[in-house]
């Protein structure tokens, strides 16, 4: 696949997924840099496709709009060269999204708690999901309700507030366990 993280496996993209402010996009700038692979975000795919902000999506057409619009630009990608892909917050939620991330790519979920995702999720004011009174409920909510299906990942990494490249680390050292299982080796039996 890679030399940076597997070997013969085949050439999968790595998926990014998880809940707003987890650092799907600053962690998969870092990782794709780290292992030679390109990077791309979904939602900014969206906003070109679309020649809208996600904002905007959300405000002109809806959310059913927009997810359906996530969902083409996934398939897309997916079916293209391998890259790391940062998804938003969603899409992984989607059940034909996630067979095709299980199908051709290998999937992280960045796993944050919740005050971690509160404090950076209150810096910047952009989130259609979260222009609301109580952000606090609105979050709580979303945790609940995705939390069982990221757990579906290949790789659960924790998103902390420490250094990135802290992140990206584990990050490489979970991909690395997973392409040598893929290989055949007995990479977690090894390890016992
Ligand atoms: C969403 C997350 C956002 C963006 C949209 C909807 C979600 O992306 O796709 O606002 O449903 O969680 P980020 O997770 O990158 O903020």
């Amino acid at each position: 696949m890679n030399a940076a993280i597997g070997n013969s496996s085949p050439d999968r993209s790595i998926v990014l997924v998880g809940l707003m402010g987890s650092g799907k996009s600053a962690i998969g700038r870092r990782l794709a840099a780290r292992i030679g692979m390109d990077f791309v975000d979904a939602d900014a795919e969206i906003e070109k496709a679309a020649g809208l902000s996600i904002g905007d999506i959300f405000e002109v057409h809806g959310e059913q709009a927009f997810r359906d619009g996530e969902r083409r630009v996934i398939a897309r990608l997916l079916a293209g060269p391998a890259h790391v892909l940062a998804t938003g917050g969603g899409a992984f939620m989607d059940e034909e999204t996630r067979a095709k991330i299980g199908a051709r790519a290998f999937s992280v979920w960045l796993r944050a708690d919740f005050d971690v995702l509160l404090r950076r999720v209150s810096r910047r004011d952009n989130r259609p999901l979260l222009k609301v009174d109580n952000k606090e409920e609105v979050l709580r909510r979303l945790i609940e309700e995705r939390y069982p299906i990221y757990e579906e990942a290949d790789i659960i990494v924790q998103s902390r507030d420490g250094p990135h490249e802290e992140t990206v680390n584990e990050v490489i050292a979970a991909l690395k366990r997973l392409t040598a299982d893929a290989d055949g080796a007995p990479a977690r039996d090894q390890a016992k």
